[in-house]
């Protein structure tokens, strides 16, 4: 039975998650904007899903609104942002350098309409350098700041209340993109001081094609997409109900389980570090950072590259990344640990391990041992 260790990259449908979808994947037909009785029975349940996610994140129910994925959410907030009234004076754009490309890319676009956009330094570990933000903030008057909460190849967690407060005392807006911290570390919308958020379904055992951006009340977005009154006009079309309802299960199940999942997910986690770092020959990315996801590990074995052992894993059962999904086969470094400094040959023999909630110490121990006969053998 192969071991699935890439849960940052997605996660299996929850079965009780499933449960929750089919009334609405074989049920009648019904549109959550039709008047009549089915229509009603579709929209009690979005909005049902609404306070789901919402309680998650500890937002009101209202500032969510339903996207297809975490890649629409942060293009919606960058771009909803950069053509809102906030940007009447014409728009900036701040990201973290080791941000997603879903935001990266979404602002490198924005670039290309006249929009000022910089990416903003992190250190070796990964963090954001707050003196360079606060300078670039200094600068010239910005938009808009978007900082992930936990990035997805390292897992390191950025502290991200500090820098909320250079953001606004500099008058800008700030979006956190939250889709690897959902459902892995706790998320509260007050506690980050964030304006926009981002969180992804598929990401914490729920269907994929449901996702949401925490739009806070305050805030003025313009809408990407036209041709419906639905999520208050900020994006049009009819919703994907079943999916919806699946994030919302998946929300509430994520909450009732986020210590027994973190706890679970980070013996795992301790139990190949020390396995790895007893060979005495393996980097760990972004290690010195003082916070990291439970589940997540990226490392990188000396003289090794990443996507050769990605696939020699593989053929022994082992799925995992070399680094995020999305760059996976393109033969390029990651981005990110480009950025925290490392040079192409190192940052190319990057192995990210993702565990979720059925893995297991045994298939840690597998995985140290097929490590060991695939290097050793070579
Ligand atoms: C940090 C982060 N943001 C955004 C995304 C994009 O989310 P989705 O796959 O739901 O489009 C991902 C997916 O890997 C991610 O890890």
């Amino acid at each position: 039975m192969p071991v699935y260790l890439d849960h940052n990259a997605t996660t299996h449908l929850d079965p009780r998650v499933f449960e929750s979808m089919q009334p609405y994947l074989s049920g009648p037909a019904a549109n959550a904007s039709s008047l009549h009785r089915y229509g009603r029975i579709a929209r009690d349940a979005v909005e049902q899903a609404r306070l789901q996610v919402a309680q998650l994140v500890g937002c009101e129910a209202r500032e969510i609104i339903w996207t297809s994925g975490g890649t629409e959410s942060n293009n919606l907030a960058l771009k909803g942002i950069a053509d809102g009234p906030a940007s009447a004076a014409g728009a900036s754009v701040l990201y973290g350098a080791t941000d997603h490309p879903a935001v990266m890319e979404a602002a490198e676009s924005l670039a290309g309409r006249g929009v000022r956009v910089a990416p903003v330094a992190v250190d070796a570990d990964g963090l954001i350098d707050a003196a360079a933000l606060v300078t670039q903030l200094s600068l010239a008057p910005v938009t808009l700041v978007s900082i992930m909460r936990a990035n997805n190849e390292t897992g390191v967690i950025q502290d991200i209340a500090p820098l909320a407060l250079q953001v606004h005392r500099h008058g800008a807006l700030l979006h956190v993109d939250a889709v690897q911290a959902a459902g892995k570390i706790g998320v509260d919308i007050a506690a980050l001081d964030c304006d926009l958020l981002s969180l992804s379904s598929h990401k914490i055992y729920g269907p994929k094609g449901a996702a949401a951006l925490v739009v806070r009340g305050h805030v003025d977005l313009s809408a990407l997409q036209h041709g419906g009154a639905q999520e208050r006009g900020l994006r049009g079309g009819t919703e994907n109900v079943a999916a919806i309802v699946g994030f919302g299960a998946a929300a509430e199940l994520a909450m009732a389980e986020l210590d027994a999942r973190a706890r679970h997910a980070q013996a795992l986690r301790e139990r190949l570090q020390s396995g790895l770092q007893a060979r005495g020959d393996v980097l760990v990315f972004g290690g010195g950072a003082p916070r990291r996801l439970p589940n997540t590990l990226q490392f990188a074995v000396r003289g090794w590259d990443g996507e050769a052992l990605l696939m020699a894993l593989d053929r022994k059962g082992f799925a995992v990344s070399s680094g995020s999904a999305c760059a996976s086969g393109s033969g390029e470094p990651s981005h990110v640990l480009l950025a925290m400094g490392h040079d192409r040959d190192t940052a190319k023999g990057a192995i990210r391990v993702s565990f979720g909630r059925s893995n297991t110490a045994d298939q840690v121990d597998g995985f140290l041992q097929a490590l060991q006969q695939i290097t050793r053998s070579a």
